[in-house]
């Protein structure tokens, strides 16, 4: 596993997918378990000493680095099957969360609360900003020292330490995910009550709550605006899980449809979790049905510009922002695309300007004036859904379009390439 991770560091940049755009996709495809939701329930899994089996774990780096991250904590993380994954802690953990592995995923900043709420005690390395913004941690320090918790920057590190984390009211000024994940953990096993105003609904959070609940906790009105959470002394020894499926994931596939003109049905899916998507995709003239657990997309007919403000969920979704502007690169007319919950989430703008797509960005608002066609090149990724979106602008551009950095794409999508081909696309990986 280290090895691995080691060897991946050495030639990670060299790796590079290599797109030409063919036949629209046809066929179809099964979505993976949601990444963000797997990441929180990981960290969420250090706080019992029993063993928890997780069903539906996408098997992406993202979640090896997590589960290298609580293997370094004393905890045993052991495949059972092509996605079903089981952690097994020890009364006798650490608590000290290195930070040559927090520098590969940020949200190893959920150890926090776990780490809190369980040993007292926790030593995160602060995770450095990314490429779509600073990424503060104000409304996660809050949270927690609300809950009693001492924190203290000890040289690029997180440093905390607490007694029985006591129950309390917590508003939080943004309804940060991993803010109310964060502080939702650490709750579950405090003393009395906490009550948490203005948090995150995302469905990755609810399915944490549940994971929680799962585990003994007593926690109730994730979803909504208010999260009320009964502390417990202790969680049981055994949990089986099974995560959610990938909204981000689907949708990615979805706009990859509608952008080839293609017709494919994704499995495995909540509909209700990508509404807002599908709503903008048929505002844009896409065929989308909805089906228990798949929805149908066939991008056919003509397609029309359409505007996009990204925010917190239910509305629509940031991560879903660089898939649709490959896609409005080629609509004729004016969109516009507002992002809300980034500083700096349109670098992929800039690479698909070298495709030929016309697309003016002015702080968070992005013009984009349709063009005939994209011309493919060398590009590079900058995160993960800046490379999804290369993917997807490589499917339709004339020629060949070769995406750079590749490595951020495996972070959060499983086998894409395979996948994608499976659905009549010309791609692979050099
Ligand atoms: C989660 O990040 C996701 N990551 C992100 O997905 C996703 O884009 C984001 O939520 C928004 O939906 C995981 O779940 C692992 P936030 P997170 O805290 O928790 C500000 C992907 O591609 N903020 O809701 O970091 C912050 O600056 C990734 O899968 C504070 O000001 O998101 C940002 O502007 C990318 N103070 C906004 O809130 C804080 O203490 C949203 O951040 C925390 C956040």
């Amino acid at each position: 596993m280290r090895l691995l991770l080691e060897q991946q560091g050495d030639n990670q940049t060299l790796e590079r997918i290599v797109v030409r755009s063919g036949k629209p996709l046809q066929g179809k495809i099964r979505v993976c378990g949601a990444k963000n939701a797997t990441l929180a329930i990981l960290s969420a899994a250090i706080m019992t000493d029993g063993e928890v089996i997780l069903e539906n774990v996408p098997d992406i780096s993202d979640v090896r680095v997590m589960a290298e991250i609580i293997e370094a904590l004393g905890a045993r993380s052991t495949w059972l099957g092509e996605d079903t994954l089981s952690i097994k802690c020890s009364p006798v953990m650490g608590y000290e969360a290195p930070y040559h592995l927090v520098k590969k995923l940020r949200a190893s900043n959920l150890l926090l609360g776990p780490l809190l709420a369980r040993f007292g005690a926790a030593r995160v390395a602060l995770p450095g900003g990314c490429n779509i913004g600073s990424r503060p941690m104000d409304l996660h320090f809050k949270g927690l020292i609300g809950l009693g918790a001492e924190l203290r920057m000890d040289r690029g590190n997180v440093s905390g330490r607490a007694g029985r984390l006591q129950g309390t009211k917590i508003y939080l000024d943004f309804p940060s995910v991993g803010a109310t994940e964060n502080i939702m953990m650490a709750a579950a096993l405090a003393e009395g009550q906490t009550v948490v105003e203005n948090v995150a609904k995302e469905p990755e959070v609810v399915d944490l709550a549940n994971f929680l609940n799962a585990m003994g906790a007593k926690i109730r009105g994730a979803g909504t605006d208010v999260i009320k959470i009964e502390g417990v002394q202790r969680f049981r020894d055994q949990v089986r899980y099974s995560i959610i499926p990938d909204r981000i994931e689907a949708g990615t596939f979805m706009v990859a449809a509608a952008a080839t003109g293609g017709d494919i049905v994704v499995e495995n899916v909540i509909p209700p979790h990508f509404e807002p998507l599908s709503a903008k995709l048929r505002e844009a003239n896409v065929l989308v049905e909805e089906r228990d657990d798949s929805v149908r997309v066939s991008g056919a007919g003509p397609l029309y510009p359409i505007n996009i403000k990204t925010m917190p969920y239910p509305g629509f979704a940031t991560d879903m922002q660089s898939q649709l502007m490959s896609l409005l690169s080629v609509v004729p007319g004016t969109s516009v695309i507002v992002e809300n919950i980034f500083e700096n989430r349109f670098q992929v703008a800039q690479e698909l300007r070298r495709m030929g797509a016309r697309i003016k960005v002015e702080g968070r608002v992005a013009i984009i004036e349709g063009v005939a066609h994209l011309q493919g090149t060398q590009v590079r990724a900058t995160d993960l859904r800046a490379g999804a979106a290369l993917i997807i602008a490589g499917l339709i551009a004339e020629g060949r379009t070769e995406i750079q950095n590749a490595h951020f794409i495996d972070r959060g999508y499983w086998n894409l390439e395979n996948r994608l081909r499976s659905l009549g696309a010309d791609i692979k990986r050099e």
